[in-house]
This record gives C-alpha cells, sequence and structure tokens, in this order.
C-alpha cells in the first residue's frame, strides 16, 4: 500500500517585499505541518518560493539602474538566509523566474488559448499600478487604490465567466475546499454576481518584465497567471507526468486572507480550463497585528522575524507564531505579549520540568534514569493521557488546528509538573527509593513524549531535550525511554525573560 501523501504550498513571495513576521508565519506553519506529517510517515513535499515578474519588480528594478533580473538575484538570498535561519526545510524552491517554471507557464497558456478559452479585446479602464490590475470605478472612488491611471489598450482575456456556475457547484459539493467557513462563504457570496472575463496580458510597451504570451509575441503574461501556475510547474506538470501524479492535487494551499480571491476564484477556473482537478484545500488564514494595528511600512511598524531570531532564538520565535494565532483569526504581535507567552510555556512549564526531572535524577539517581515499578493510579493517569496524545495531535493537526495541537501538548508538561509537585519525589526518596524512581521515570516520560512531538515545532530545542535524554530518535510510545541512561548535562532551555 502506498504512504499518504501531503503536499504543502506557501504562497510565493514577492522579491521586493522586505521578509517580515506575515512571510514567517505563513512558511513556519507550511513547515511545522510538513515536519508533522514527515514524522507521521506520510510522503510530504513542500514548496515555497518567490515571485520575480510584474510591474513594481520593473520599477523597482529601473530606480536602481539595475536589470530586473539582476534585481531579482540581488534580493532573493533575503528569503532564502531567514528560511535557513528560521529552520524551514522546504523540499523545493522555485523563483518564477527560472526557465523551468517560465515554459510551463507557456504551455498553460497556449493550452487555455487551444480550448477556446482566450479573446482578445479592446479594453479602457482606471488601472492602478500599485495593484498591477484594472479596478472599477467603484473601487477608484474608494480612494483605497494609488497610482491610478485611465488606459486603453487591447488586451487577451481569459473567459473566467464561463466557469464560473462550475465553480459554485463545486465550492457547494465540496465544504473542505475553502477554510475557514467564513472564507468560503465570502467566495460564495461573491460568486453570485456575474463573475467577468479575467485580463491576462500586458503590452510589452507598458511592461515587458514577464512572461511571453506564446500566441501573443507583443505581450507578456498577468503576474497572477504566472504566479498561481507555480503550484503545478514545480510537481512536474507537463514534463514528469509520474511526479504529478504522485503530487497533484495539493493537499493544501497555505495563504493569507488577502489572496483569497486569486486563489479561491482565478486558479480553480484556470485548472478547469486546463482539466486538471483542484487543490484539495485552500486555507485562508488571519493577519499578524501590531498591537491592534495593520503591519505597514508607511506606519514604520513591520516587525523584522531576524532580529526577533537573534534577540530571542528561533524556538521561541516558531512557538510564539503558531501557538499565538489560531487559524483563520487575526493575532497580535506585541514583545510583551511574545515575552509573556515565553514565560509561561516555554520558561515555567517545558523549560522547567526538564531542569526538574534532570536536577532530581541528578541529586538522588547519580544521574542515570531509573526504573519505573509499579505504577499507581497517579502514573497511570500521565501515562492514559501520553497515550492518547499521538493521535489527538494527529487529528488537530490534519484540521490545521496548529495553536490546539501545541496547547494539548502543553497541558500534558503541565500535568507532569503539577504531578512531581504533588508526589514531591524529593521526601518520597527518605523512605521509598523504588516509588521515587517510578516517580521520577514517568514525569521524564512524560517529558520526552512531550518533547517528541513538539519537535516539529522547535526541531532545536526539543532536540536539546531527546539528547539529555538519550532518546534522540526517539518515538511518541509510553516506555520508550531506557531506564539505566545516562542523562547528559544541560544549560537551562528557555532562560526566563524580564518584562520591561
Ligand atoms: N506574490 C503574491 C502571492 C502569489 S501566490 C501564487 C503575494 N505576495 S506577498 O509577498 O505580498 O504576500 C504573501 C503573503 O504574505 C500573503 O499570503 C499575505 O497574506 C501574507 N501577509 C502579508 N502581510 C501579512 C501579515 N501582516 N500577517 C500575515 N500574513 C500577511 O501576495
Amino acid at each position: 500500500m502506498s504512504r499518504p501523501k501531503f503536499y504543502v504550498t506557501t504562497p510565493i513571495y514577492y522579491v521586493n517585499d522586505k521578509p517580515h513576521i506575515g512571510h514567517a508565519y505563513t512558511t513556519i506553519l507550511a513547515d511545522c505541518l510538513a515536519r508533522f506529517h514527515r514524522s507521521l510517515g506520510d510522503e510530504t513535499f513542500f514548496l515555497t518560493g518567490l515571485d520575480e515578474h510584474g510591474q513594481k519588480v520593473q520599477q523597482a528594478a529601473e530606480k536602481r539602474g539595475m536589470t530586473p533580473q539582476a534585481h531579482c538575484d540581488d534580493l532573493a538570498p533575503r528569503f532564502l538566509q531567514l528560511w535557513e535561519k528560521l529552520q524551514i526545510k522546504y523540499d523545493d524552491f522555485i523563483r518564477t523566474t527560472e526557465d523551468r517554471h517560465k515554459k510551463i507557464v507557456q504551455l498553460a497558456l497556449q493550452k487555455v488559448y487551444d480550448n477556446g478559452d482566450v479573446y482578445a479585446d479592446e479594453y479602457e479602464g482606471w488601472y492602478s499600478v500599485a495593484e498591477e490590475r484594472f479596478i472599477t470605478d467603484l473601487e477608484k472612488e474608494s480612494g483605497q487604490f494609488r497610482e491610478v491611471k485611465q488606459i486603453k489598450e487591447r488586451n487577451w482575456f481569459f473567459k473566467m465567466s464561463k466557469y464560473q456556475q462550475q465553480l459554485i457547484d463545486y465550492i457547494q459539493s465540496h465544504p473542505e475546499f475553502i477554510q475557514p467557513n467564513h472564507r468560503r462563504n465570502e467566495i460564495l457570496g461573491f460568486l453570485q454576481k456575474p463573475l467577468g472575463d479575467l485580463c491576462i496580458s500586458r503590452p510589452k510597451s507598458r511592461l515587458s518584465w514577464g512572461i511571453e504570451i506564446p500566441f501573443a509575441k507583443d505581450y507578456v503574461t498577468y503576474v497572477w497567471f504566472d504566479a498561481l501556475i507555480n503550484y503545478i510547474s514545480v510537481p512536474g506538470w507537463g514534463t514528469d507526468d509520474a511526479k504529478f501524479k504522485k503530487w497533484w492535487p495539493a493537499s493544501v494551499h497555505l495563504i493569507g486572507k488577502d489572496i483569497l480571491t486569486t486563489h479561491a476564484v482565478y486558479w480553480p477556473t484556470m485548472l478547469f480550463s486546463l482539466g486538471l482537478p483542484l487543490p484539495e484545500k485552500i486555507f485562508a488564514h488571519g493577519w499578524w497585528l501590531i498591537g491592534e494595528t495593520k503591519m505597514s511600512k508607511s506606519l514604520g511598524n513591520v516587525v523584522n522575524p531576524l532580529d526577533l531570531v537573534d534577540q530571542y532564538g528561533v524556538d521561541a520565535v516558531r512557538y510564539f507564531l503558531m501557538r499565538e494565532m489560531i487559524l483563520g483569526q487575526d493575532a497580535n504581535f506585541t514583545i510583551e505579549l511574545f515575552t509573556k507567552r515565553y514565560n509561561s510555556d516555554l520558561a515555567n512549564d517545558f523549560g522547567n520540568l526538564l531542569n526538574r526531572v534532570s536536577g532530581l535524577i541528578g541529586k538522588h539517581f547519580e544521574g542515570v534514569v531509573p526504573v519505573s515499578d509499579k505504577l499507581t493510579e497517579s502514573e497511570n493517569e500521565i501515562k492514559n493521557m501520553a497515550d492518547g496524545l499521538p493521535s489527538k495531535v494527529k487529528e488537530l493537526i490534519y484540521n490545521l488546528q496548529m495553536n490546539d495541537a501545541i496547547e494539548a501538548i502543553i497541558e500534558l508538561v503541565r500535568r507532569v509538573n503539577r504531578y512531581v509537585e504533588h508526589q514531591a519525589p524529593w521526601k518520597v526518596i527518605k523512605e521509598d527509593r523504588v516509588r521515587a524512581g517510578t516517580i521520577l521515570y514517568t514525569a521524564t516520560e512524560g517529558l520526552r513524549i512531550s518533547a517528541v512531538l513538539l519537535s516539529a515545532v522547535m526541531p532545536m530545542k526539543t532536540k536539546i531535550v531527546l539528547d539529555v535524554l538519550g532518546a534522540l530518535d526517539s518515538k511518541p510510545r509510553w516506555g520508550e525511554l531506557k531506564a539505566g541512561t545516562k542523562l547528559k548535562s544541560h544549560e537551562a532551555l528557555f532562560p526566563r525573560l524580564e518584562i520591561k
């Protein structure tokens, strides 16, 4: 029997932007999901990358007196360095300027054209350079769009409207397709109005930095038609049938709520036209707000993830972002919230449990894991909780409830801490060494299982814990901790932070 497969994607980020915690968040989320799935034995493919074409890139390059390609080559490493620092283990990284992608975009354009789904038309309307798209009169009047100008030109259009009913039927018969549910309703609402056709070309005279349209050499393709194709160009559509069959459809496209329409309307209709199955799920998460306001360059409140990692370490940053955001809702970032979460979950709960067990085993058992003898009700409670945890976490992860999965694991840690306090092995040792050994084995085993389960989120610190316990490649199964193991010495895992 073939193993279950898991193919997860992040949006491909605009190369022009400086990576901020919004980008870091989605990428860490994809990484944690991918690590969980790998640890469950699923065949996993995690794709991320960069969106390098379009007007903004061309203009930014001109300003710097560089070619757009040189400009992209100069900026791309900022993302790669950040991913390395954040311990992101992607399976492939696509840049849309790579040949392997460009030729597939052209293949897709040609197919859609051959199907009769593309036509040319004269178009006159308002165009927002900042948004890189035509906007309606209403949108122009809203004043929310920058760099708006009147444009009249001949362009190529994709018959998106043709697929409107098919898309509505699909969404209605696949409740899992767009998540969370309020986003699904948003799209169904949007689809109640007639869907226009999508302008998919830009004349080279106005914009040359893009992929040339194979049937209209004076045009390049619209950046979204180019970018979305990455999800199929990388896993081999048009070049490697076996690979493509293995990975497509994607298990989940992770996106932010602001790019829902492009993913839940443009992309499915493109796939319909190409005769390809739709991704299993599109999940739109909320925004990271900085103390309740939107993060934006002009407000100067953009949080740089590299600074955070330098100051607090990669695991704490990953933990905070994953634990704090309820998937689908907006979340707040402030240093106070970060410090509070760090101190309560990481310093007081998880780090403290390691300190306690290694301290007590060091003091009373020469640093050697004691034997677990007869279990009483209290030990069985911990054991039962730990035994049930992997399947509970698995279910939550399959449901994309990352914060709940983490909470369930930390709940075990808290429970074990309370158990140690209550059992007071430092007192029991005076009368009953065997019983004290059982208590410490139970606590250490609880710690080990939580560390194994948390390793997708905090790969570095959990590795330290498991190394101390001599259990680096162990599974989250009760009893894998070996009595007789000499514990390694270690430093405080998460030293408490001072609240400023
Ligand atoms: N290039 C397009 C995506 C093409 S995918 C085929 C793009 N790039 S982006 O760099 O502007 O944004 C990428 C992602 O960052 C989006 O999912 C967006 O929601 C996310 N975020 C940008 N700011 C954010 C926050 N403040 N918080 C969380 N995510 C945010 O769009």
